[in-house]
């Protein structure tokens, strides 16, 4: 039995009695008040609080589209056959569970290199890339934050408005300052093109602006190839520094290289950059907490002195990387064989969204033909970006058990061809009553 607050607090100051077996009472004094009694309780993980609820939820109708987790039509978790295959090779080759170095496994920093920057990209050969390997997407952030605390003190890192829940969380508790530029526009579900360029064009020169690489979370609005270019003209006339926010690398079209883009064309601009990668959604590897943190620098004198420091917030923080995941990143990267089995599932898993993407499309258009839902198609990778307000998404949640972020964010990763039509039931009922 859980003992409520208020009970808790009255335990501690009175004198219990308590019997014990049949025969002996005890006088029992309760523990005085913690010395951390004036603690207040932290809000649930506005994303992973909502799994937590979810699976209190007894509805046989219940849907979780909070989390950004990859499911099968079946609405169960998918393991990579390809990470099945590198994992019976890692077990034959029996390897040991010594630490690895504080930058991670060399074959890792090789492999995750090359697939941002590609195979034969100059700055891979001319050792101007630090890389670290790192805590997946988040620890790499964290890292990332960290170096900018420290090195760049007084600098402020432009988020988009709106982005990943966690973004601001990461830079705050690294005690770096962060703004707002504009990203999306509510009236056409598509990107402010010019409003961003205006912020960033208002920033201070020489400012850290996060970008992600592609399949912006939670909006699913990439700027296109031509923006970029434009884009990337404003951030090199101010200095600002880019750092790419590389989450979904392959999610968004189903090819590792179109997503890598952004990356590529700032080494081929000869512009300096850091960038955070995570092999959670692309791999499926979410509890392994493999990635990296990177800086692509002009020289690989800069690029070893940075590599040091990185190296050195890593090891007072958690000293080295876990292995078994970069294992599996550098088997499946350093076989041709399992890297092209690798690129066929995450076509296929790209494919599986698209497809739900599609069902939901047409599903809205039949239970509501005269609203626009021409924004489910024309945004990418794993999310919908509905535009519903928290009343709307709290009757989601209560009336109908569909599990969501607050933000009118849909994981369309978490949704089956089969479960479309009961979605757009309920969000056109959401959308109609509240
Ligand atoms: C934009 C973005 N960045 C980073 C992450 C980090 O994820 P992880 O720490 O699991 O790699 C996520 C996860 O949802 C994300 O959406």
């Amino acid at each position: 039995m859980s003992v409520g607050v208020s009970r808790a607090s009255s335990l501690r100051v009175q004198q219990a009695s308590c019997r014990v077996g049949r025969r002996h009472t005890i006088k029992v004094r309760a523990a005085a008040a913690s010395r951390l009694a004036g603690v207040e309780m932290a809000p649930p993980d506005p994303i992973l609080g909502v799994s937590v609820a979810f699976n209190k939820d007894t509805s046989a109708d219940k849907l979780n589209l909070g989390v950004g987790a990859y499911r099968t039509e079946d609405l169960k978790p998918y393991v990579l056959k390809v990470v099945r295959k590198a994992e019976e090779r890692m077990l034959a080759k029996a390897e040991n569970k010594e630490y690895l170095p504080i930058e991670g496994l060399a074959a890792f920093n090789k492999a995750t290199m090359e697939l941002l920057l590609g195979a034969d990209s100059p700055a891979i050969k001319e050792q101007r890339v630090a890389c670290l390997q790192s805590l997946s997407g988040t620890g790499s952030l964290r890292v990332g934050a960290a170096f900018i605390a420290k090195f760049m003190p007084g600098t402020t890192v432009y988020i988009s408005r709106p982005t990943w829940g966690n973004h601001k969380n990461i830079f705050s508790d690294a005690g770096v300052e962060w703004k707002e530029y504009s990203y999306f526009d509510a009236e056409t579900v598509g990107l402010d093109f010019d409003g961003m360029l205006a912020d960033l064009e208002a920033a201070p020169d020489g400012s850290v602006v996060l970008l992600h690489g592609c399949a912006h979370n939670p909006t699913g609005v990439d700027p296109t190839q031509e923006q970029w270019v434009k884009i990337v003209d404003l951030l090199q006339k101010k200095k600002h520094l880019p750092f790419i926010d590389s989450a979904y690398q392959g999610f968004a079209s189903g090819s590792l290289e179109q997503d890598a883009f952004l990356p590529r064309y700032l080494v081929e601009r000869g512009i300096e950059f850091a960038t955070a990668q995570s092999y959670s959604k692309n791999l499926g590897l979410y509890a392994e907490r493999v990635g990296a943190m990177s800086f692509v620098l002009a020289d690989s004198d800069a690029a070893q002195r940075v590599l040091s420091q990185l190296k050195r917030l890593a090891r007072a923080i958690y000293s080295n990387p876990p292995v078994h995941g970069a294992r599996i990143v550098s088997e499946v990267v350093g076989s041709e064989e399992m890297f092209g089995e690798w690129k066929g599932e995450m076509e296929m898993m790209a494919g599986r969204i698209k497809g739900v993407r599609q069902d939901l499309h047409d599903a809205l258009v039949k239970v509501n033909p005269d609203k626009d839902w021409s924004f489910v198609l024309k945004q990418i990778g794993m999310f919908t970006f509905t535009g519903m307000t928290p009343a709307q998404c709290d009757n989601m949640t209560n009336k109908w058990h569909i599990y969501m972020t607050r933000d009118g964010r849909l994981s369309l990763a978490g949704l089956s061809s089969a479960k479309a039509a009961y979605l757009a039931e309920a969000m056109a009922d959401s959308v109609a009553n509240h």
